[in-house]
């Protein structure tokens, strides 16, 4: 089974973005493995920490490593991508020439309680994520909204609509992973 690490860009215990992370995973048990580095355990980004890398940097970059796949799922933060994911991208990043992004298959989803369900992030996030040399899944795009009860205390989506929307959206993600796992492009970021 193909390993995912999920980078859900908030830090909060009660996140809508990690209840939606942990409903995907939930709908793609037995396909893909999720795991989740912990971003708040980065010091914010400082080229000059190289000289004694942070552990939490390290574990970032391993953990991105010994993924076959990388998922990004954002917040929106006055209509862009909160600091916690941006940092968490750049340590991934360098130093250079040892970007850990380079060649994943990666895919951009996210939510909010807003209409738009995070999708002006979302648009950022993926013009960040082509430049780090990611195989960016273009399709499906992921709008959530998130609205009380649609995802239950189990993780559970509640409507059946959208839950047969996210198996889809699982399979093609899926499929895609194991279309591109094992590229290893050179690094460019
Ligand atoms: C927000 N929120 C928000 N929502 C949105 O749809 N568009 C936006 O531009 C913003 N801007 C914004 C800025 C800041 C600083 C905060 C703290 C919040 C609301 C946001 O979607 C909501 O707080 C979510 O619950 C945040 O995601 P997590 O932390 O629950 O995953």
């Amino acid at each position: 089974m193909h390993k995912v690490a999920v980078l859900v860009g908030s830090l909060r215990a009660a996140s809508i973005n990690l209840s939606f992370a942990r409903a995907l995973e939930k709908l793609a048990a037995g396909k893909l493995e999720f795991v989740y580095p912990d971003l708040s355990a980065l010091p914010i980004y400082n080229d000059d920490l190289w000289a004694n890398p942070p552990a939490g940097a390290l574990a970032l970059k391993q953990t991105v490593e010994a993924a076959d796949a990388v998922l990004f799922v954002t917040p929106e933060f006055n209509r862009t991508i909160p600091a916690a994911l941006s940092n968490a991208i750049f340590w991934g990043s360098r130093p250079w020439g040892k970007n850990s992004w380079a060649g994943k298959p990666a895919s951009v989803v996210g939510t909010s309680p807003g209409g738009i369900g995070s999708a002006v992030a979302q648009s950022h996030l993926r013009s960040v994520v082509t430049v780090l040399d990611t195989v960016l899944m273009g399709q499906p795009e992921v709008y959530f909204q998130t609205k009380p009860g649609l995802i239950d205390e189990d993780f559970n989506i509640t409507d059946p609509e959208t839950k047969a929307f996210l198996e889809g959206y699982i399979a093609r993600f899926t499929g895609w992973v194991a279309r591109h796992a094992g590229d290893r492009s050179a690094s460019v970021a």
